[in-house]
């Protein structure tokens, strides 16, 4: 096992897209690490750098104690897995995860050891004298996952390895997952642009958008303090609303456009333009002196509702309440946020304020 480092990390691909801009990160040893941002935000060109797989422009990606800038994949001890599962059609499950110990000379005693330890840790016993064709995606998966630990590497980069599954067995794996790495604590770098899945795996995760890194820490931590207006839409869902408005003379609300005011858990500088945040969770239904709203949609969920409603100046919120009755198309909604649940940012430079 080993502890990662990259010290201003850029990729500029030819033809002068810059996929990644200066990224500087400390992956612990046993760490679970989660890259998470919209697509093309530069995730896979990282991951790819890191296997080796892909050439860096500038800065240092370390293994350990060692610069492996010029060290070739196979000499990295790293193992991949992918969106697609890369396995060999032709070969069985076993085929596939002895391939690369064969390769290296592991003796068969240890290859099987090895494979029947996968094998039982991953639930695929029964699978491995089956071909890739005749396996589920889920299976295949799990062969694929086999692949990686057989080699019990120094590190794992994940690349969306459960993007291919249904939403069920997504879920399902990705629990899996959480518990293999809890049993071998293998460093891991794992990839998605799915909030949920990143929040739920990491035991950090780093937000990127843009080939630039947003913010790095534990799933609630950004969650609960997001550092700018991307952090704060991008992770938690329903997405949070924001709300433009000028900090008023009392220091102590801020007026939204559209006349609104909403309370501030802090005094502020008078004056200052910020945006203001609220989660879907932490609206409420308020007294007259609320936020005045009108209902444009609603989608009950079963215990909660999600209400899409029309605000002050042609703004859009959305809130999701636990309602006793369903409200109707049109009906007027004063809203709140709970107390101490007001997120702050600055309206020119976006961040936390
Ligand atoms: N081989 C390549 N040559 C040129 N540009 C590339 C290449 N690979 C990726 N890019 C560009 O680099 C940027 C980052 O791509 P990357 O694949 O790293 O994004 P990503 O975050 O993994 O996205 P996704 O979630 O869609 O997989 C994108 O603008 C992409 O078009
Ligand atoms: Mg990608």
């Amino acid at each position: 096992m080993a502890s990662l480092h990259l010290r201003d990390v850029r990729k500029t691909y030819d033809g002068g897209t810059e996929a990644v801009r200066g990224c500087s990160l400390e992956i612990a040893d046993g760490e679970f690490l989660v890259l998470v941002g919209p697509s093309g935000c530069g995730k896979s060109t990282l991951l790819r750098m890191i296997a080796g797989l892909e050439e860096i422009t500038s800065g240092t990606i370390s293994i350990g104690d060692r610069v492996v800038n010029a060290v070739p994949p196979k000499d990295r001890d790293i193992a991949m897995v992918f969106q697609n599962y890369a396995l060999y059609p032709h070969k069985t499950a076993r085929a596939n995860m002895e391939f690369a110990l064969k390769l290296r000379g592991v003796d068969k005693i240890e290859r099987d050891r090895r494979v029947a330890e996968a094998a039982r840790l991953l639930g695929i016993e029964t699978l491995l004298d089956r071909k890739p064709g005749r396996m589920s995606g889920g299976q295949q998966q799990r062969v694929a996952l086999g692949r990686a630990l057989v080699r019990e590497p120094a590190a794992f980069l994940f690349d969306e390895p459960l993007s291919n599954l249904d939403a069920k067995l997504r879920h399902q794996t990705r629990s899996e997952l959480k518990e293999l790495h809890r049993r071998v604590a293998t460093t891991s770098i794992y990839v998605t642009h799915d909030q949920e899945e990143a929040m739920t795996l990491g035991d950090r995760i780093v937000v990127m958008k843009d080939g630039v890194v947003q913010q790095v820490g534990p799933p609630l931590e950004v969650y609960r303090r997001p550092a700018n207006r991307f952090v704060a839409t991008f992770i938690g869902a329903p997405a949070m609303n924001l709300l433009d408005g000028t900090v008023a003379q009392d220091g102590r609300t801020v007026e939204l456009e559209g006349g609104a005011r909403v309370a501030l858990d802090s005094p502020q500088t008078p004056g200052r333009g910020v945006t203001v945040g609220i989660r879907p969770q932490h609206l409420q239904l308020s007294a007259d002196d609320g936020i005045a709203t009108t209902v444009r949609v609603c989608e009950p969920l079963g215990d909660e509702t999600d209400v899409m409603l029309d605000g002050p100046g042609g703004t859009s919120l959305t809130a999701r309440m636990r309602l006793d009755a369903i409200p109707a198309v049109g009906d007027s909604m004063p809203i709140s946020p709970r107390a101490g649940s007001v997120h702050l940012f600055d309206a020119e430079t976006g961040l936390r304020v």
